[in-house]
């Protein structure tokens, strides 16, 4: 599975990707306004300065709902670096944005998706990631994990390369049903990726180590 982390924070992307286990970043226009980016040609820097940490797959949103708008919109932030995936929301104009911007090799991340049946949509377009958001999902007392299994198996249904990029995972748990239903991807804070390393058996396994070992080479 891959590991995506879900903010627009340049300190935490870096130390997500000097554990070197980073595969790509997600962001959106509420994670950039909370670093404070705003305006057209500073939150198309950030994506560059984003795009100089990684090695690949910077989700990069856009803000138009229309098809022209999201076609121009989406082609330059393709053009800023090769490393952008154009994400482009889960309405009737963003598959026929969806569509072209396969036909002209342009990644696309379809984002908002709430449903088997969107995914499915999304994958027929030609979506290179669909976007389920699970915790959202969790929020309103459906079940978000159950419709990454449901997604999960409608594309292998029919070898869909469209891949299952799990946003909005919340907690470590999430993340770890995400890799046994096998999600592609899971999107998540830096504190969800760092959660993994916990255990209490292994702080007090390598304290316990560290002392004998210090005893004996008094
Ligand atoms: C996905 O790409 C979104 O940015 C994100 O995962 C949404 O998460 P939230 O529900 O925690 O805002």
């Amino acid at each position: 599975m891959k590991f995506f982390i879900d903010t627009a924070n340049l300190s935490e992307i870096q130390e997500a990707y000097d554990l070197g286990v980073l595969d790509g970043v997600t962001t959106n226009p509420s994670l950039m306004a909370k670093e404070g980016i705003t305006g057209e040609e500073n939150i198309k820097n950030h994506y560059k300065a984003i795009c100089d940490i990684v090695d690949n797959n910077v989700s990069a949103e856009v803000i138009s709902t229309d098809l022209a708008g999201m076609l121009k919109e989406g082609r330059e932030l393709a053009a800023l670096d090769e490393k952008i995936v154009v994400k482009i929301p889960m309405i009737k104009d963003g598959i026929k944005a969806i569509k072209q911007f396969a036909s002209e090799g342009i990644r696309t991340n379809c984002t908002l998706i709430f449903s088997a049946g969107q995914a499915l949509l999304a994958a027929k377009a030609g979506a290179s990631y669909v976007s389920p958001f699970i915790g959202r999902l969790d929020d309103v007392s459906q079940d978000g994990l159950l419709l990454i299994e449901q997604i999960v198996g409608i594309y292998d249904n029919y070898g869909y390369d469209t891949e299952v990029l799990a946003a909005s995972v919340r907690h470590t748990m999430h993340l770890i049903h995400c890799a046994e239903i096998g999600a592609h991807v899971s999107t998540c804070p830096l504190k969800v990726i760092t959660g993994l390393l916990k255990h209490p058996l292994t702080d007090s396994g390598l304290e316990k180590f560290l002392a004998d070992y210090n005893k004996g080479n008094k």
